[in-house]
């Protein structure tokens, strides 16, 4: 989705700013602008509709804008269709207010139709545009731009991160944020905004998180934070740990196979360090026997790729604790009138940590009263930092739209934290918390050992690219796996997909399979390999093509059945998904690779979802 970049300092800034927006690429965009500010010619603005590229050969990579301050977007259209015009910065009619803005102006028609009034005349269709305008009514007011945000940001509603910068002001560089992710970064030649770290990783590391409601004005040395009511606010720095390199494709095809390949040592980051004296500690969330036992309620609460996580974590957590567990899209829990209080647990998993519905339906859950944690990848992100507490997934950045290691590392959390939460409670045996706690730490190496030899995907995936649905079905565990199987694929391959519970085959789906369809069958899960082995038979006497992803002890017998079969090594059957989902997401890479599609920024997605 939409990215910002903004820039004050002692050097040209629109290559800065371009080589910043290049680095949230990954993010979703369908157009792209720069604003700088020259002591010469003010405010000098560049978009265009399409890739980063078209803005990079229209000012010579930046080259041909002078000035030490300006600001840039990626945008990912919501209120108007991707254009020229409508690409950001915004300019007032003035043409001395440039602004670039991530969220949505949930009141906007209302301001435009007072400014309309007012004889200001717009030229886009965008929520961001009155803003701009609006900025400039009120410094024609008041005369002080920081002034100026302040009424602005007392008179908008919805969600934003604001970048902004005045032709009167030319060392200032003002932010603001509201619902919307937004870090400012302090590097030697100067500062900058981001609403992403990896746009400012290669200049510095050292950075301050922005809250809701402030405001900061940032110059090539200095940065003064202010809370809504104008009072100064004293922020705390923090150290990004990521390197720039781990950002970088190195080499690597794209970014999802890179991610994909770095998944065993993201789980060992992930388990490593939580795990002391054979018992799980963790680091950022505890809990007493007694809160534990007092927990009446458990809901996950996510979305995309996350959600089918949390449902792995359903089927885990309900075997470990002998209590019922909910997961619930983000979306759809916000406005459920979710029965939430102080005895429920909400566990809120989002690898970017902004993502806006989860973010929203863990804001419900703590008015209500529940206890919240959050499973997140980035640090310092609005969900890791609202949730009471947060246990990080260290996967490192994850820069493909479609996530594979962000997936794995937070089904290998949900085990970590159902192992000390059954602990907790007393409802798994020493043996049982020992088996697992073992397979958990061997799981990186049993992955390690998959991975040195995929080329079954790879050959699956040649033979079988140009299917227009395919099916993936499965019972329990291997049902919530297949949901991400199936959702990998049609993700980045375009191919229409759909996961079944096995069960539900006979119910319905079973109408659909003809000869010649493709019904990917997991069976993966040891204690219902005979039932999905009996699926294999129905779709197959249907005229199916079964490409089957099991275990290596079952190879043989699947292999009797199924057309294809795909094996992974075996591990304790709560932690079987782990490496079923390996093969699965190889398959989906190479099946979009062989259809030539845009593997790591597919039509239409971005990575990090921050409108509703
Ligand atoms: C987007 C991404 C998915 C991701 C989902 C939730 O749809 O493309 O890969 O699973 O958002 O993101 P989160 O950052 O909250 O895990």
């Amino acid at each position: 989705m939409c990215g910002i970049i903004g820039f004050v300092g002692r050097e040209q800034a629109a290559p800065i700013l371009l080589e910043g927006l290049r680095q949230m690429e990954y993010r979703g965009y369908d157009s792209a602008g720069v604003a700088v500010r020259s002591r010469e010619k003010g405010l000098q603005v560049r978009k265009s509709k399409g890739r980063l590229q078209v803005l990079a050969d229209l000012t010579r990579g930046g080259a041909d804008l002078e000035g030490c301050l300006g600001i840039g977007h990626t945008r990912w259209a919501t209120h108007g269709e991707p254009n020229d015009v409508n690409a950001h910065p915004h300019v007032s009619s003035d043409g001395r207010i440039a602004l670039v803005h991530n969220g949505i102006i949930e009141n906007y028609l209302e301001i435009k139709e007072q400014l309309l009034n007012h004889g200001v005349v717009f030229t886009s269709d965008t929520d961001t545009e009155v803003v701009a305008q609006l900025l400039e009514f009120h410094y024609k007011e008041c005369g002080s731009m920081l002034e100026a945000v302040g009424r602005v940001l007392r008179r908008i509603e919805g969600s934003y991160a604001f970048g902004i910068i005045c032709a009167d002001y030319p060392n200032a560089l003002i932010a603001a944020r509201k619902d919307s992710p937004l870090i400012l970064g302090f590097g030697e030649n100067g500062n900058f905004i981001a609403s992403d770290v990896t746009a400012i990783l290669r200049h510095t590391r050292d950075v301050v998180y922005m809250s809701d409601g402030e405001i900061a004005v940032l110059t090539a040395d200095s940065a003064d934070v202010f809370n809504h009511e104008m009072d100064p606010v004293v922020k705390e720095h923090s150290h990004v740990d990521w390197d720039a390199a781990a950002a970088e494709k190195g080499g690597y095809p794209h970014f999802m196979f890179k991610e994909i390949l770095e998944q065993p040592d993201a789980i060992q980051k992930t388990v490593a360090p939580r795990i002391r004296e054979n018992r799980v500690v963790l680091d950022g969330f505890r809990l007493t026997a007694e809160e534990a036992k007092n927990i009446s309620r458990i809901y996950m609460i996510a979305c995309g790729s996350a959600y089918h996580a949390g449902i792995v974590g359903k089927y885990v957590w309900e075997r470990l604790l002998r209590r019922p567990v909910e997961v619930a899209l983000a979306s759809e829990f916000r406005y459920s009138q979710p029965l939430v209080d102080s005895r429920t647990l909400v566990i809120a998993i989002s690898q970017s940590g902004e993502t806006l519905d989860t973010m929203a339906a863990l804001r419900e859950a703590k008015r209500l009263g529940g206890r919240t944690l959050a499973v997140c990848n980035v640090v310092g992100s609005s969900i890791a930092r609202e949730a009471d507490d947060v246990l990080y997934t260290w996967a490192g950045p994850e820069i493909a739209v479609a996530t594979s290691k962000g997936y794995s590392t937070q089904l290998a959390a949900l085990d970590l934290i159902g192992l000390y939460l059954a602990d907790l409670l007393g409802t798994v045996s020493p043996a049982e918390y020992g088996e697992i706690l073992t397979e958990l730490q061997r799981l990186p190496d049993k992955m390690r050992q998959y991975l040195t030899d995929y080329a079954g995907a790879q050959y699956f995936a040649s033979r079988y690219f140009n299917h227009d649905s395919i099916f993936f079905i499965g019972r329990n565990l291997d049902y919530a796996m297949g949901l991400e199987g199936s959702l990998k694929l049609k993700e980045i391959s375009y191919i229409h997909s759909e996961a079944y519970a096995s069960g539900e085959l006979k119910h319905g789906t079973i109408s659909l399979i003809e000869p010649g369809t493709l019904v990917v069958a997991l069976g993966t899960h040891a204690a219902l390999f005979d039932k999905a082995m009996s699926n294999v038979v129905e779709v197959k006497a249907r005229g199916a093509e079964v490409l089957a992803v099991t275990t290596e002890t079952h190879r043989e017998r699947m292999a009797k059945t199924a057309d294809a079969v795909l094996s992974v090594p075996e591990t304790h059957p709560l932690l079987q998904p782990s490496l079923g989902i390996v093969p699965l997401q190889l398959f989906a890479y190479y099946v979009a690779l062989q259809r030539g599609c845009d593997i790591d920024k597919p039509r239409n997605l971005a990575k990090s979802v921050t409108v509703e």
